[in-house]
């Protein structure tokens, strides 16, 4: 049979110039949307990305008997019908943010039925934490053939209110964990909780919707559980990483951008290393603006919130391969999240890897190659370093950058860039 397989054809060396608009949070939306599950109103969001991720949570609701609307950017959850609880493993194993669903499920429902999510491209990505969490709110968890049951005992079937410390601060535990203890009998705290703006964005809304929580943003979350939740109409926060990697794409190419819109709070590890690295920023309100002309190296290390986030490692080394000077990166977060060195040095990259840190020695030009994205953020990393380098250089690996990322090359091709997608016969 001939497949077709999309790729991306990157005409490098150009400056760009004007504004790049940023899309809803891929992250937060998906945790939103999951949300719909513990009321049975209807929950209006705006503001989601067109992504073949909340195309893929669209479909897990739908089978567990969520109404779902998509209108524009905006999306219309019904959850007045729930006939399932337990979603299916075909549509779960294509998407790891599926596993979202467990905590509502079991706070509306009193049990729930999910498969396991497997490991990723970047790691093992375990969920001990979720489980353990919900323990402690009194559900009973087993996990067999590959598949989690969560039940809660007694008459009638509500969790309740425990303290959790969390033995990492999760985001994605942190997240269950709040959905689930919403709807609790009495009050949760979650010590050691995640701090991104993405488990804000959820307690907003969470809060909207009739929730009680106390100190998201913070390491200790308190939630006062509340009987029934009600509908609401909500945006979601613009995506940080997005508008991240759109800020490295003005730095990689020594252009001046205007990136809109975008909440400094939630970037200012990044914006902090883009001026180490010798960018002006300058917020205007509604963006920021960044031009330079001249990279520096420097050293940065990925840690949660608020330190540098992992998901802009892979975007960021493609800036410092072109640095002038050595950096040094360290991956903390996830233990396979250096694969796209190799394919930045199929491009004249200069790197050496030793365990979890990559020595970036910048080089004076990149030079376009065939590359693979081996993850959403490495796909971005790739397209990146295309922009810059001398000749062409072409991106595969496409399924991994359409989730994350809504029309790409249209937006940077809007500001000056030359990117084709093409398709060929595998
Ligand atoms: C979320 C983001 C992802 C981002 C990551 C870290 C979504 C949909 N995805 O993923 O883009 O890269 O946060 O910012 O929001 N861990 C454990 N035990 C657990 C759970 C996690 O050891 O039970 C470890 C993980 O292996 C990893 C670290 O904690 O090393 C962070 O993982 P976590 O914050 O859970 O990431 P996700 O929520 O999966």
């Amino acid at each position: 049979m001939v497949v077709a397989k999309p790729r991306l054809e990157i005409s490098g060396g150009r400056r760009l110039h004007g504004e790049l608009r940023v899309s809803g949070a891929k992250n937060s939306a998906l945790v939103l949307m999951a949300a719909c599950l513990l009321t049975t109103d209807n929950l209006r969001l705006r503001n989601v990305p067109p992504l073949t991720d909340i195309t893929a949570m669209g479909e897990i609701l739908a089978a567990l008997g969520v109404g779902v609307v998509r209108s524009g950017d905006a999306i219309d959850l019904d959850g007045g019908h729930i006939t399932q609880a337990a979603p299916p493993y075909e549509l779960v194993n294509s998407l790891r943010a599926s596993f979202f669903c467990i905590g509502p499920l079991l706070a509306r429902m009193g049990m729930a039925q999910v498969p396991l999510p497997g490991g990723c491209q970047i790691g093992s990505r375990p969920v001990v934490e979720h489980v353990k969490g919900l323990k402690a709110l009194g559900a009973q968890v087993t996990i067999e053939h590959g598949v989690v049951t969560a039940v809660v005992p007694g008459r009638d079937h509500r969790l309740t209110g425990g303290h959790i410390h969390l033995d990492c601060p999760s985001v994605g535990a942190t997240e269950t964990l709040m959905m689930a203890a919403a709807l609790a009998d009495g009050e949760t705290t979650i010590e050691n909780a995640a701090q991104e703006p993405e488990v804000v964005d959820l307690a907003n809304l969470l809060i909207a919707m009739g929730a009680r929580i106390r100190g998201a943003g913070t390491p200790t979350i308190t939630i006062d559980g509340v009987r029934t939740l009600h509908g609401a109409d909500y945006a979601v926060i613009p995506d940080r990483i997005e508008a991240g990697t759109f800020l490295l794409a003005a730095a990689i190419t020594r252009s001046t951008l205007r990136v809109a819109p975008v909440i400094p709070e939630h970037l200012g590890a990044v914006l902090t290393k883009l001026e180490d690295a010798g960018c002006r920023l300058t917020p205007d309100g509604e963006g920021v603006i960044l031009s330079t002309e001249r990279i520096r190296a420097l050293d940065l290390t990925t840690q949660p919130f608020p330190g540098f986030p992992t998901d802009l490692q892979a975007p960021f080394m493609s800036l410092l391969a072109t640095a002038e000077g050595t950096s040094f990166i360290v991956e903390n977060i996830f233990e396979n999240r250096l694969q796209h060195v190799a394919e930045l040095q199929r491009m004249g990259a200069s790197i050496r890897m030793n365990g979890n840190t990559a020595c970036v020695e910048g080089v004076a030009r990149l030079s376009g190659a065939p590359v693979h994205g081996t993850d959403l953020r490495a796909s971005a990393a790739m397209v990146l370093a295309g922009l810059a380098a001398d000749g062409v250089t072409t991106v595969r690996g496409l399924e991994y950058l359409d989730r994350g990322y809504a029309d790409l090359e249209g937006k940077l091709n809007a500001v000056g860039a030359s990117i084709r997608r093409l398709s060929d016969d595998a």
